[in-house]
């Protein structure tokens, strides 16, 4: 998919780049981004909203691959940024993001955060609960601004996604509830804030979502609520929100739909639920974060050592693992890979992908088939452009691996390769425990 394929030496090539290359001249374990994909997700959505005519906003959920370069790629294309931290913010603005574009998400927004925020201007806060309704609004009146806000709500639909991504239940540590008066309130209590501008309400159902039953139905629930507010409150909201949460192919079996359908979804539930109301239409935003970097993300890891229990399990190790990608470990989640280096040999060996770390769970394939693989041969496994840079640690003490964005042909490194002066660079040893000369 996107630019990849096998070139004729047989090793995997991505955005015109020999993997082989790739691995010599920025070391393994290798976070590869193919640009062009991430330019053409980013297209897809927003063509698909222009097509529609209506007025729209694609934000970018940075939470899923933040650094500068990205920031700077979702900037030239068109897209808002959705940020959920001080780190999320501080990223976007270093890389010149337009303030007036970010939005800032999360359900414990700091006041140092909030203050950071207000400072730049941003476009606009989603306001997740009454505690921070209100710390925003006394910080805003502190600074004299106006503030244009969001509210979350929690719209009461279930997606069907693993549990520790699914948000829109009511059950959730996120956003006002509608079914039991609380957003309603949330609402009446916003619009007494002088300092805030309440632009409308948004929800998130959850992630790595395949159908668009949820978010209809998340909008039926949404526009609902937004019919009542205007009969009760004489407030009409200019923007609906639906955020993220669509989903990626990862392995063989996922059936994500077109970017387009879930916009047609989308947009088609919005006009219906609203104009049948004779409601002015709102503008639409959505937050796509996997969805736009997911698949055109690689990991190309060099195999090392092999350990064969015959008759139970062969095990072929790589020199990362759970470090760089914990979705395994945390969500039993799924991958592709091939042998990079010789990508045309045929696959007759089931073996299983295990990483470095001390620890059992550090798995990140079960039963990949590989030709015979001997070690210094290199492994890409797809799809990691999502949830693993944005989730690497540094346990094990293991250095973060480097990022190279791959287009046309050349390769531009965007993250360094964490050095051993990083991993102790924030140690501090007390003068008391310091060794005597
Ligand atoms: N908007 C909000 C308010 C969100 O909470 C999220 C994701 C998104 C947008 C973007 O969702 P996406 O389009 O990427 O599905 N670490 C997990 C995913 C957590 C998603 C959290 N919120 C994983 O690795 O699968």
């Amino acid at each position: 998919h996107g630019t990849s394929r096998i070139n004729d030496q047989g090793h995997l090539e991505i955005g015109g780049c020999d993997v082989t290359d790739l691995a010599r001249n920025f070391g393994t374990p290798l976070y590869i981004v193919d640009e062009a994909l991430v330019r053409q997700r980013a297209r897809e959505y927003v063509e698909a909203f222009r097509e529609t005519g209506l007025k729209f906003q694609v934000a970018y959920a940075s939470k899923a691959f933040c650094v500068m370069a990205m920031c700077r790629v979702a900037e030239e294309e068109g897209m808002s940024l959705d940020v959920v931290s001080d780190g999320e913010l501080y990223t976007a603005l270093q890389a010149g993001f337009p303030a007036e574009r970010i939005h800032f998400h999360g359900n414990n927004k700091t006041p140092e955060e909030i203050e950071m925020a207000l400072q730049a201007n941003i476009g606009c806060f989603v306001v997740d609960n009454f505690v921070e309704l209100h710390l925003l609004n006394a910080i805003a009146a502190e600074h004299g601004k106006t503030v244009n806000v969001l509210l979350r709500v929690t719209p009461g639909v279930e997606a069907h996604t693993h549990d520790y991504i699914s948000t829109g239940q009511q059950d959730s540590k996120f956003g006002f509830d509608i079914s039991n008066g609380t957003a309603f309130r949330a609402v009446e209590e916003a619009l007494k804030q002088p300092q805030l501008k309440l632009l409308g309400v948004h929800s998130h159902i959850g992630s790595q979502i395949f159908e668009v039953e949820g978010f209809r139905m998340a909008v039926e629930k949404v526009a609902a609520f937004s019919i009542e507010i205007r009969a009760k409150l004489d407030k009409t909201f200019s923007v609906i929100n639906l955020g993220g949460g669509f989903g990626i192919r990862y392995v063989e079996g996922d059936s994500p739909l077109p970017v387009g359908t879930y916009v047609k979804a989308i947009t088609e539930a919005i006009i219906a639920s609203f104009t049948s109301a004779d409601y002015p239409l709102p503008e639409i935003w959505v937050e796509p974060g996997r969805s736009i970097v997911g698949d055109a993300g690689t990991t190309l890891y060099t195999i090392g050592t092999s350990k064969d229990i015959p008759g139970v399990r062969k095990y072929i190790a790589v020199d990362g693992g759970m470090t760089d990608n914990p979705r395994p470990a945390l969500y039993e989640s799924k991958y592709e890979a091939v042998l990079a280096n010789r990508a045309n040999d045929a696959a007759k060996e089931i073996v299983s992908v295990a990483g470095k770390c001390c620890e059992s769970g550090d798995m990140l394939i079960w039963d990949l088939n590989l030709p015979p693989v001997e070690t210094g041969d290199l492994l890409a496994v797809f799809c990691t452009g999502a949830y693993n840079y944005a989730m690497a640690s540094n346990y094990n003490r293991i250095r973060r691996p480097a990022v190279v964005f791959v287009k046309d042909g050349q390769a531009d490194l965007v993250v360094a390769r964490e050095s051993f002066e990083n991993i102790v660079g924030n140690d501090v040893i007390p003068e008391r425990l310091r060794k005597q000369a």
